[in-house]
């Protein structure tokens, strides 16, 4: 009998089809994520489930699935929505997709930090509002990036992968990261620093770090009162490090110039939130890796991480723990 799994969103065909050669696919019919009563009652009997970022899986859920559960994949390379020490505690592997969606993720949070310089989100609201009447020497103006600092907080995989592309716009690099050398930074084209200091001195501010119980609203009212009154702020990570109501405060007194935020807290933001009246706000979606052969590569590699749990063997990109 093949082993039994439960697929919670309508995840790209490429990882269907793999998952489909080796398993009884069972995947949530929906494109809306499923209530989280709905999920406990489907993941019940199965060997493995493979979910997204939209999951809450949780002790109560592992629990739901029953003894025999064996591996949960993760289509993202984030996993704070999976209690990673419930699924330890009861021996199952957690895996997630590191590496593939680096580019796509750095591109993005790039494409934020360009768009937020030469606000064109205002720009395209002009046109739109039928304001442009014509060409003004005074309007408009952004910051440049060529000699602008841009300090990235968290240098791991896409935080370097962001300073990669700095590099090219000849931007000065400053970063701090929980374990970083000085040699690994300079290796980056990064010099290391410490929180404030980094705060203080950049133009732009990119957030790379995972959300932790410690970086929880790492962005707050104190943090953003160190920053330059002219710095933007970029999240391409995961709402919860920045308290989105200090940042909305921050914004709207002239704290700092800007922000690009491609993640919320919650997801997805409510259309209430005054952060979206805001001009100096640009608020996409939660896209760093909607790119069409990255979402093909995550779910292909969340199915490999899926067929390997099922079948008893090391999951080629397990999750450790802290
Ligand atoms: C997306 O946010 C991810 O963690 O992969």
């Amino acid at each position: 009998m093949k082993p039994k799994v439960f697929v919670t969103r309508q995840i790209p065909e490429a990882g269907l089809t793999r998952i489909r050669e080796v398993c009884d696919l069972h995947v949530w019919e929906s494109e809306m994520p499923a209530p989280y009563d709905q999920l406990t009652k489907r993941v019940g009997g199965m060997d493995g489930i493979l979910c997204t970022l939209t999951e809450r899986i949780d002790a109560a859920l592992i629990d739901a699935a029953g003894a025999g559960l064996k591996v949960i994949s993760q289509m993202a390379v984030g996993y704070d929505n999976i209690d990673v020490r419930a699924a330890a505690a009861r021996g199952i592997p957690v895996g997630n997709t590191p590496g593939v969606l680096t580019d796509a993720t750095a591109d993005l949070a790039f494409a934020l930090l360009l768009a937020a310089a030469r606000r064109l989100t205002e720009g395209v609201e002009y046109i739109r509002s039928g304001h442009w009447t014509t060409w003004q020497p005074r309007h408009l103006l952004g910051a440049d990036l060529s000699g602008a600092t841009l300090g990235i907080i968290g240098l791991g995989r896409i935080g370097k992968a962001v300073a990669k592309r700095a590099r090219g716009f000849d931007m000065r690099i400053l970063a701090t990261s929980r374990h970083l050398t000085d040699t690994e930074a300079e290796a980056h084209g990064a010099t290391r620093v410490d929180l404030p200091t980094l705060l203080r001195d950049s133009d732009f501010v990119s957030l790379h770090t995972p959300l932790t119980p410690e970086t929880r609203h790492l962005i707050n009212r104190e943090t953003l009162a160190q920053m330059k009154p002219s710095a933007i702020l970029i999240n391409s990570t995961r709402g919860g490090t920045v308290d989105q109501r200090a940042l909305y405060e921050a914004l709207r007194d002239g704290v700092i110039a800007g922000a690009a935020l491609d993640v919320t807290d919650p997801e997805p933001i409510p259309l209430d939130d005054p952060i979206l009246t805001l001009p100096n706000a640009l608020v996409v979606p939660h896209i760093g890796s909607a790119t069409v052969k990255t979402r093909d590569k995550m779910a292909l590699m969340a199915a490999e991480n899926l067929i390997a749990g099922v079948m008893g063997q090391p999951l080629p990109n397990q999750v450790k723990l802290p």
